[in-house]
This record gives structure tokens, C-alpha cells and sequence, in this order.
């Protein structure tokens, strides 16, 4: 049983905890995530990763907070599971702060400046004079989330490659200079059609600070509301007029979303969606119609999500426990991890007898002396 566990590949992913998930997340990664979790090929990892939310939020811990649990919930609500994922918070395992400071000085800091993500971070976010140092850092920080569990695969969006590459860079440095110790990790980006969903604007990101999302736990008006106000093709004026789908957030969300089953059940018409496409394409086909068909698609969707996270709304304290549980399993790993790490760096002086006889090739175990009571109370 015990060997057959150790052959499953670790996966690990997780999110920061500025906002409650939305319908972007759910199509670029965690519909993904229940997937792999449920076919039984992983242990998987799930972390909030609240310090990482605090390097640019240092002044807002109260908004870390209330978001963790968020993220705790609509993780819950999408069918993470923690009989089958190990879900924890970041801040609980303080390995991955001794981790940070060995690896930090195996990266320049022309390198970090020169990372494409935290640079466009650093801009969206106006801090190109007043950058935290623990922002610019933080990817050699995700570098210990990653190489504290041994992950293998780390699935992510196309915006954590070069976060990555940075982590893989690190991890062959470490083994390069201490010997092979840590594993390389690798980005698993979705496919094609769960790239990225567009915001109901039409804008090519979903993004809480846009406001231009649809939540996981947005109620059923809501919903129905954003759908009907949504971005098409901004020259499809008159039914008749023939209409694009390419850059039709409506359609973009339809690619992603339904199947031939919801046709069948709320727009029988059509067979599928190319059907439903080439009669837009056309021109006689109203926005007003394929928005209808949208929201009954969402609707069906996002209600079994917004029920179970009414439940676990009712249940905090479950929430919390699972939180807590699962950071006890992660850190157990990473207590692991980091003794394999600092017995290959040589500081594990005082465990580590075959480093003190390489020091010194003298040393005398067996020497009595006044320290001897204090180990063996050790
Ligand atoms: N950087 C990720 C985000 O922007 C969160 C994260 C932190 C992460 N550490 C990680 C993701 C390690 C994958 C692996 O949301």
C-alpha cells in the first residue's frame, strides 16, 4: 500500500488569497485541479499562499484573512476534496521561510528585476519605485512552496511560466552546487479552449480589480444579470447583421462551457455549437438569444458549486479544521524536505556525525562531558 502511494507523482498548485474565485479560475484551473485530483495519478498539494498575498499587502492583513477562508470555501464548493488533497495554508509551514534564505542566495537580483511577470506586476500594481523586497523575491519564495513537497507537476496559468523558469533555475543551481537534492518541477498549462477566459467586458482578463467577473458564489440574479450586460461583437447592431465569434466574449465563454446535453435541453435548434456559430456567423441570430442559452448554461453549472458552499458557509469551523489538518500533513513533508536540504548544504552540525568527522577528523564521540545530560534529555 505504502509503496504504491510513493510511486504517485506529487502535483502542486495554489492561490493567493486577494479575492473570491471566479468563473476564470474555475475554467483556467480548477475544474482542471478536481480532475486530476479525482484520478487517483497524483497526490496532490492545494495551498492558499497568504504570504505570498502579503508581500504586496503588508498593510491589509485583515483582507488576507477574510480571503483565505474564501478561498478555502470555494475550494470546498468546486469538489477539492481533503480526503483526496492535502489543502494548507502557506504561512503554517515555516520551512519554507529557511528554505527562502538558502535559495535567496542563488539568485541575482538582476534576474529577479529582469522576470517578465513581477515586472508587468510591479506596473499594474504602480510600485516601480516602492517595490517590497519580499514582492521581488517572491519567486524564489514560490521556489521553497514547490521543492518543500518534492512537486513534480505544477499546473498553472501561462503568467507562472517564467515564475517557473526562475524556480527551475534555482533547483539546478541547488543541486548543481550541493548534489542532486531537490526535484525540478514543471508547469502544466491547460489546453487551448481553458487559456483564459475573457471578462464579461469583453477585456482579455478576468479580474477582481476590472470588475468584470462572475464569482463562484455570485447568486442566481447576479448571474443572469452580468450575462445579459455582457461584451459580443460590438458591430452586430441589427439581428440580421452577420456577427463574429472570435473575439465574442459570449461565445469564448459557450467554448468553454456547454456541451451538446445543454443544447439539447435549452436550445434544441441547434445540435451543438458550431450550429449555433455558423448561424451567427450568418447574420438572423440575436445576441439576446445565444445570452439566454449562456446563463441557463452558467446557471446549471455554478449551482451545484453555490450550494455546497452554502453549506461549508454554515460549517467555518469545519473549514478551519480542514485548514489545519492539512497544514499538519504538508508540513510534516517539508520538515523532510528541508533536513534533505540542510544536511546537503552541511548545517546539520549537530545530527550530522559523518560532517563533524569531515571537519575535524578527531572528534571524540565518546568523550564525557557536561553537555552529555543535555542530549540525552534531547
Ligand atoms: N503565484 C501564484 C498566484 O499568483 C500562487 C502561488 C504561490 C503558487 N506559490 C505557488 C502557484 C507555487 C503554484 C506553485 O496565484
Amino acid at each position: 500500500m505504502k509503496s504504491k502511494k510513493e510511486k504517485k507523482e506529487i502535483l502542486l498548485t495554489g492561490d493567493r488569497p486577494t479575492g473570491r474565485l471566479h468563473l476564470g479560475h474555475y475554467v483556467g484551473s480548477l475544474r482542471n485541479r478536481v480532475e486530476m485530483q479525482n484520478s487517483g495519478k497524483y497526490i496532490p498539494y492545494i495551498f492558499i499562499s497568504d504570504l505570498q498575498a502579503l508581500t504586496d499587502n503588508a498593510r491589509n492583513p485583515e483582507k488576507i484573512r477574510r480571503n483565505l477562508i474564501e478561498v478555502a470555501l470555494d475550494y470546498l464548493a468546486v469538489g477539492i476534496d481533503p480526503k483526496k488533497s492535502i489543502i494548507f495554508v502557506q504561512s503554517q509551514i515555516p520551512e519554507l521561510a529557511e528554505l527562502t534564505m538558502y535559495y535567496m542566495n542563488l539568485v541575482t537580483l538582476a534576474r529577479l528585476q529582469r522576470n517578465p511577470t513581477i515586472k508587468s506586476e510591479i506596473k499594474e500594481r504602480g510600485l516601480e519605485k516602492s517595490v517590497p523586497v519580499g514582492f521581488l523575491t517572491y519567486p524564489i519564495s514560490q521556489a521553497a512552496d514547490i521543492t518543500a513537497f518534492d512537486a513534480k507537476y505544477v499546473p498553472g496559468g501561462e503568467d507562472q511560466a517564467p515564475i517557473l523558469e526562475q524556480d527551475r533555475e534555482i533547483v539546478r543551481t541547488f543541486n548543481a552546487i550541493y548534489g542532486e537534492t531537490l526535484v525540478e518541477p514543471e508547469l502544466i498549462v491547460p489546453d487551448d479552449i481553458c487559456k483564459r477566459l475573457p471578462g464579461t467586458d469583453g477585456k482579455a482578463k478576468m479580474s477582481k480589480s476590472l470588475g468584470n467577473c462572475i464569482y463562484l458564489s455570485d447568486e442566481p440574479e447576479a448571474i443572469k444579470e452580468k450575462v445579459m450586460s455582457m461584451y459580443t461583437d460590438p458591430n452586430h447592431l441589427r439581428i440580421e447583421d452577420p456577427g463574429n465569434v472570435e473575439d465574442n466574449a459570449v461565445f469564448k465563454y459557450l467554448d468553454a462551457l456547454c456541451t451538446d446535453e445543454h443544447f439539447k435541453k435549452y436550445l434544441p435548434e441547434y445540435k451543438n455549437l458550431d450550429e449555433l456559430k455558423a448561424h451567427y456567423r450568418r447574420g438572423g441570430l440575436g445576441d439576446v438569444k445565444v445570452k439566454k442559452f449562456l446563463n441557463a448554461v452558467l446557471q446549471e453549472t455554478l449551482e451545484p458549486i453555490r450550494e455546497r458552499r452554502h453549506y461549508y458557509e454554515q460549517h467555518i469551523d469545519y473549514v478551519y479544521d480542514m485548514l489545519e489538518d492539512g497544514s499538519k500533513v504538508a508540513r510534516k513533508k517539508a520538515k523532510e524536505v528541508l533536513k534533505r536540504v540542510r544536511r546537503a548544504i552541511g548545517v546539520e552540525y549537530f545530527e550530522d556525525m559523518e560532517l563533524r568527522h569531515s571537519v575535524y577528523a578527531n572528534v571524540d564521540d565518546d568523550f564525557e562531558n557536561e553537555y552529555a545530560p543535555v542530549r540525552v534529555r534531547r
